[in-house]
């Protein structure tokens, strides 16, 4: 499906019942680094000064939703986990901020010979995992301790993570980390709500969405909109052999073609498990126009749950992969320059 083609509905939707059962993660809670700090009633990491969304068993299971929605979005390529072009015995590869570590895992069982590390601000819940896949805590913007060089490094929603001169950093520091010829790959998210056929009215509560998130984000100073930004920041941070593929994620299981019918399934899930944590501290602390209060929160995220689960609603968000290579020596910047898979 092409970024810019118009998701054809399946009229049967509405005949079918579709199930959510989604399974919850369960983990001990020992030292403080676990414990966290409870806000609103979600618990947040205590590693950083500030990140806004949750660190919890709703928020992984979020993420996993996130991984579920990724994989099945890129099904039809033949490696549904990044599109890097770096063979099939890289040594080292880095996931920075893996949320439950779930992508870290998988490309771990996908190369046994390969070192796969996580690392994120809160532990990632897991109770087992690959022997060659090693989950680390730790802030990605502290000097890199690793003395190896990776031939992939992985982002996957680091929205409203980062500053834009902590991007900067972070890009350097990717680029400076990675072999000669490695490959640097973000895959990003928006949550503005599309729709092509006019089946959500344009005064609907939904397309509020984008804009309030990106509000928030922006008065945060690490902004939610770096969807628009990525392949650009990339670029300026010296990658080359630049790649990007847009694509549209349904909000429920609208669409016709199978596989958007799944991903739209598990996008909605996505989107009803993690609307409270992404927006909850968010917005109580830089709500638009002054903070909100949590129980405002709590009204806001219950009107737009009710219209996304309306069945006759065909919206879409758009994501964006982007993945470039690191130059060998005396490659030149010009040699090869962006490439488009597919586009809006
Ligand atoms: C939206 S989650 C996405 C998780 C995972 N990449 C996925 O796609 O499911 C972003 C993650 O980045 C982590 N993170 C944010 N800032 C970080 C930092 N400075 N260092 C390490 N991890 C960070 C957060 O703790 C969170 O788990």
């Amino acid at each position: 499906m092409a970024g810019n083609d118009t998701i054809a509905v399946d009229p049967d939707t509405y005949l079918r019942s579709y199930d959510d059962d989604w399974q919850s993660e369960t983990t001990s809670i020992s030292s403080s680094i676990y414990k966290g700090i409870i806000e609103n009633g979600r618990r947040y990491q205590t590693l950083k000064n500030e990140y806004c969304y949750p660190s919890d068993e709703q928020q992984f299971e979020t993420y996993e939703a996130t991984h579920l929605a990724a994989l099945v979005a890129d099904s039809e390529t033949s490696n549904a986990l990044f599109q890097s072009p770096i063979g099939h015995s890289p040594k080292n590869i880095l996931d920075i901020g893996t949320g439950k570590g779930s992508w870290a895992i998988d490309v771990a069982d996908m190369f046994p010979n390969t070192t796969v590390r996580g690392v994120d601000l809160y532990p990632p819940p897991v109770n087992w995992m690959p022997p060659n896949c090693i989950l680390e805590v730790d802030d990605i913007l502290d000097e890199w301790t690793w003395s190896e060089k990776f031939d992939l490094i992985h982002m996957r929603v680091i929205q409203c993570a980062f500053t834009p001169k902590e991007t900067e950093k972070l890009l350097k520091q990717c680029y400076e980390n990675l072999q000669p010829g490695g490959w640097i790959e973000h895959l990003e998210l928006h949550p503005n709500l599309y729709c092509d056929d006019g089946s959500i009215p344009h005064d609907n509560i939904l397309y509020s969405v984008g804009p309030t998130w990106d509000a928030a984000g922006d008065k945060s100073g690490r902004p939610m909109n770096i969807i628009t930004t990525m392949r650009e920041s990339i670029t300026k941070a010296g990658f080359i052999d630049v790649h990007e593929k847009c694509s549209k994620w349904p909000l429920g299981p609208w669409a016709k073609d199978q596989t958007m019918k799944e991903l739209g399934l598990v996008n909605l899930q996505h989107w009803l498990t993690g609307l409270e944590g992404y927006a909850m501290h968010l917005f109580t602390r830089y709500g638009d126009p002054v903070p909100w209060s949590k129980e405002e929160v709590h009204v806001y995220i219950a009107r737009i749950k009710k219209e996304l689960q309306n069945p006759r609603h065909h919206g879409y968000q758009r994501a964006r992969r982007v993945w470039a290579r690191k130059p060998f020596p005396n490659e030149k910047k010009d040699d090869v320059g962006l490439k488009k898979e597919d586009d809006e």
